[in-house]
């Protein structure tokens, strides 16, 4: 049997020390929505998240508790990383650690066989380095000092420190020209525009060998090199190869990790956020090349979650941690939130009222209030059984058409990772559909016997959208939809509704007539509008 094509989708791995807030949030809700939108296209879809682990800020840290690093990254792991998957209603295949033995031992066999391949020199670096942002740093990433001190990372604000040691060097400049080539070919594997286009520019403006080792002296929370124990992996050349440890990289071809590793990589897209772009768009890559190791189809740049115009950061103490909002709102509302307010790619704000306004406009009074009329005409005139229907009319059909053009275009949108466009083309088809019920009037032609076979017929085809918008919500609202899905007595006869297809979406008269359509739960109750004092945290 042929196999159905492989999809392997990827977030960066959080920095373990950080507490999550809903920035972090937002990459992993979008990549879940991107796995669940292509296991209902039928692919085999592998999505991966972790954390990163190693690092002198880790190491400090744990010092400053009182604990090992290793007891220290296992409490934050299992107290604040993990459940957040939870809150956020994430279904990732696998959660990879840095401080894991298998991603270990691949990160050791990966840099010995660079250095096999003569890609690795020993060398002296100097240099300024932020610790927050675990990297040294370029000139023009550095900001004066008000106070005329020592230059400060432009991200952290902190001052940097002047770092001079002994280091194993990656011939990154050998992979210029490559990257330049490879991205020419393929303008779709750096995405959006913006991203490729400064990139591009970056790479072209030459590229400069790179330490990828740091002095087991001064940062022991790391992975040694295989070839000289004083010297541990640099963090981010440890985590960048996450992306393969967690597959199988490194295991014998006939073994199972390693039909794996061959089945699933290379990724089809890895999200980031701009921040880290280069990383993943130039080391990442060149890293590949040199170990003849295919690249990823698409790196996507994603913009920030902005508060009072600044990037939401834990240091800047502006992090809102996901469960404040998902406490109030739900896991599917503050996933629908960020996937349809923000255009992916491009900065973004979240405030309390926006939220509550979309949750109000778009789920209650829209698809919730949509569903419970729908499965309440269904009680009121039908016993709460769903009828068989008729011949269809003009509206009837124009409606079926409207439905496929629709969720053709949400289809494209959500492979494009246009998320926000693919779920204003579903939401317009519950407009249409809403339009559908106003017009029809089915409760006018209940009070006429002779109009009992269009009545069926108008519930029937309302019943029957229904179903379709439950499968092609499904992916951005898993909780609310299943719910609608049992609602319209789906579940006996469709089977699962993850397991439903896009393509059945656009399917008409899928629904067995005689199903037990029941009024349940509202899907989305009214929320009392949140205390103006967490508006604090909005920008
Ligand atoms: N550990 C590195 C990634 C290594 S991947 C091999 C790292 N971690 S991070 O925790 O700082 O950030 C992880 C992701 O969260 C990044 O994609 C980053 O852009 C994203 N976000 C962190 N703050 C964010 C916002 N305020 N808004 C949107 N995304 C943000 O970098």
């Amino acid at each position: 049997m042929p196999q159905s094509p492989s999809f392997y989708v990827t977030t960066p791995i959080y920095y373990v020390n950080d507490a999550p807030h809903i920035g972090h949030a937002y990459t992993t809700v979008a990549a879940d929505v991107l796995a669940r939108w292509h296991r209902q296209r039928s692919e085999t879809v592998f999505f991966l998240t972790g954390t990163d682990e190693h690092g002198s800020k880790v190491e400090r840290s744990a010092l400053d508790a009182g604990v090992t690093p290793q007891e220290w990254v296992d409490r934050l792991v299992t107290e604040e990383w993990t459940p957040v998957l939870e809150t956020i209603d994430a279904a990732n295949d696998d959660f990879i650690r840095t401080t894991s033995s298998r991603h270990k031992a691949g990160v050791k066999k990966f840099w010995s066989q660079l250095r096999e391949s003569g890609y690795i020199y020993e060398g002296t670096y100097e240099g300024p380095y932020c610790v927050g942002c675990e990297e040294f740093k370029l000139p023009g990433d550095l900001i004066e000092d008000a106070g005329g001190g020592p230059k400060l990372c432009a991200i952290h604000g902190r001052p940097v420190e002047l770092i001079s040691e002994r280091n194993w060097f990656f011939k990154l400049s050998a992979f210029s020209d490559k990257l330049i080539e490879h991205y020419t070919r393929h303008s779709e594997a750096l995405q959006p525009q913006s991203a490729y286009n400064e990139v591009m520019s970056f790479i072209k403006g030459g590229l400069d060998d790179i330490s990828m080792s740091r002095s087991a002296a001064n940062v022991s929370w790391g992975i040694p090199l295989e070839w000289d124990e004083e010297q541990v992996v640099y963090v981010w050349f440890d985590a960048l190869l996450n992306y393969v440890t967690a597959i199988g990289y490194g295991a014998d071809p006939d073994t199972p990790d390693g039909k794996k590793f061959a089945q699933i990589w290379p990724a089809n897209v890895q999200l980031v956020g701009k921040d880290i772009l280069r990383f993943h768009a130039i080391f990442w890559p060149a890293m590949l090349m040199a170990a003849e190791l295919e690249l990823p189809k698409t790196v996507f740049a994603h913009g920030w979650l902005l508060v009072g115009g600044e990037k939401m950061s834990k240091t800047k103490l502006t992090g809102i941690h996901p469960s404040q909002i998902v406490d109030d709102f739900g896991s599917d509302a503050f996933r629908y939130y960020f996937m349809r307010a923000i255009q992916f790619g491009q900065d973004g704000s979240f405030s309390w009222e926006d939220m509550a306004a979309r949750y109000q406009a778009d789920l209650a009074n829209g698809v919730g209030n949509l569903a419970s009329r729908a499965t309440a005409m269904v009680n009121k005139y039908c016993d709460g059984v769903l009828p068989e229907p008729g011949n269809y009319s003009n509206a009837d059909l124009a409606l079926a058409d409207d439905l496929v053009a629709r969720i053709e275009k949400a289809d494209a949108a959500m492979l494009r990772l246009a998320f926000s466009d693919g779920l204003a083309e579903i939401m317009a088809f519950v407009d249409a559909l809403n339009l559908y019920v106003t017009e029809q009037q089915p409760w006018v032609l209940a009070k006429d016997e002779s109009q009992t076979g269009r009545l069926h017929t108008i519930l029937y085809v309302i019943c029957d959208s229904l179903r379709s918008i439950a499968i092609a919500l499904n992916p951005t609202m898993p909780k609310s939809m299943k719910s609608l899905w049992g609602q319209l007595g789906a579940q006996p006869l469709l089977g699962e509704l993850a397991d439903a297809t896009i393509l059945s979406a656009m399917e008409r008269g899928k629904l067995t007539p005689g199903s037990v359509v029941t009024k349940g739960a509202a899907l989305f109750p009214r929320i009392e509008v949140p205390e103006p004092a967490k508006d604090s945290a909005a920008e």
